[in-house]
């Protein structure tokens, strides 16, 4: 396997673009120096670089494209819609379509404005929360890692350059199933906090009723709860990770999945607050998602061909099957070659991801470094372990035995040091204050 034609191409891409890529999450300094720099084209779960390697790959486009790259159905509603046109000056009937079919999903969601990045309708979200409440304070729960690229969220993580202390101010952060945090939030600001941000699960499940228990706090505060459901919606249940565990948000957020990587994105919610958006109130009208894009015919088409795909075929059943047997599998390549507590899965099956720790148990970037460069080497991409419906039997097998390599090699370096074994720098984490 040679990298020949990516490594000539990378210096172009950083002298053409910041970061040599669109998305920090793909860019350079997230995979080790023997990888492929840049992807010509995807099947299923299959890519193919610009060299003409072939990989089975895990993360499938920061989790958007569920069922598969190019999977024929969703392109082909896509592509008959672009055959009619994808941008009028009045709306498309796709528009209503669409927002009855993901409406008819979720629970508790009476309206819906469409737009195209999940950070758009997390936004939107937040302003529309704002108005509803005429507060400006926004609390986030801190052990979620993203939630908009704008800047009330970046503004309080480590690259928040650009970005006015005096908006910095307005977003508080709270713990994961720690209430009183929650509370002690309320108590300090009252009647100032607008909104409650969070997913409804990431790596840690919700204990003792934890997210009724927010709801009734925000609401006997007068917040509003609104649940990001860009990673979680379509992956953990059909009707949302709220649908999983049983709760209805005031507003929430979808995006990745909803499309299979087509660009589109939704904000949903009660009635009483998304219509503070419409033309059907006497109140102070709300700037909600309104854009040139926000309802392209083909990325609308994609999302209703996708969504009947979901209802129809166990893509979810799927993903939590193949999230079981990677599971099963690694753990049994971990007993083997001793590496309890150093390298595992943790998340749920149908997101899974895998941790990488040194010598001493620490988390390692150079370990995760290490781990990716091996398992290229067997022709599988896994910044992450997340699936799609297009991860056959066959591909999960072949990941394993990649996977069995790759920690044969991992428990080498653990034993002789990293160095001897990993090639260039180790990864970095994307959102950080320096190069
Ligand atoms: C939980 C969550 N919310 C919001 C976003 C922002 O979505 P987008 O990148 O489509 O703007 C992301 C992106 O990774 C996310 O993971």
């Amino acid at each position: 396997m040679n990298f020949d034609k990516s490594k000539a191409l990378k210096p172009k891409s950083h002298d053409l673009i910041p970061g040599g890529a669109h998305t920090y999450a793909k860019g350079d300094d997230q995979f080790p120096e023997l990888a492929p720099g840049f992807i010509e084209r995807g099947k299923g779960c299959h890519v193919w670089d610009l060299d003409g390697n072939e990989f089975i790959e895990y993360g499938m486009g920061l989790r958007s494209v569920t069922l598969g790259h190019a999977y024929e159905r969703v392109v082909d509603a896509a592509y008959l819609a672009m055959r009619n046109g994808i941008n009028f000056t009045r709306p498309s009937s796709l528009e209503v379509e669409c927002a009855e079919t993901l409406l008819n999903l979720i629970e508790g969601a009476e309206m819906v404005k469409f737009a195209k990045n999940g950070s758009d309708a997390t936004t939107a979200a937040v302003k529309l929360a704002r108005a509803y409440t005429g507060r400006d304070l926004i609390v986030i729960c801190e052990d979620h890692p993203f939630y908009s690229v704008d800047d009330w969220f970046i503004g309080v993580t480590d690259m928040s350059a650009g970005i006015p202390q005096a908006i910095r101010d307005l977003t508080l952060k709270f713990h994961y199933n720690d209430l009183e945090s929650l509370n002690l939030l309320f108590e300090k600001y009252p009647n100032q906090i607008a909104g409650v941000f969070m997913e409804v699960e990431r790596l840690e499940a919700p204990k003792d009723n934890f997210l009724q228990k927010v709801k009734e706090l925000c609401h006997k505060n007068g917040a509003l709860l609104i649940f990001d459901e860009i990673i979680t919606g379509f992956r953990w249940h059909l009707g949302g990770a709220q649908k999983y565990h049983d709760i209805v948000p005031d507003l929430s957020t979808f995006g990745k999945a909803l499309g299979n990587g087509f660009s589109i994105s939704a904000l949903v919610g009660r009635r009483e607050i998304m219509e503070l958006g419409g033309l059907r109130h006497n109140k102070e009208r709300v700037f909600l998602l309104s854009t040139t894009f926000g309802a392209e015919t083909h990325a609308l088409a994609a999302a209703m061909a996708t969504m009947k795909i979901y209802q129809s075929e166990p893509v979810i059943e799927h993903l939590y099957r193949q999230g079981e047997r990677l599971i099963k599998g690694i753990e049994q390549s971990v007993q083997e070659h001793r590496l309890d507590g150093y390298f595992g899965t943790i998340g749920k099956a149908c997101n899974l991801l895998f941790y990488t720790r040194d010598q001493n148990k620490e988390p390692s970037q150079p370990m995760r470094t290490l781990f990716l460069q091996e398992i290229i080497k067997h022709g599988i991409i896994a910044p992450s372990l997340v699936v799609s419906y297009s991860h056959t039997d066959e591909d999960v097998e072949r990941t394993l035995n990649a996977f069995n390599e790759a920690l044969f090699i991992y428990r080498k370096a653990l034993d002789e040091g990293v160095d001897k074994y990993l090639i260039g720098s180790p990864v970095k984490p994307a959102v950080r204050k320096y190069n």
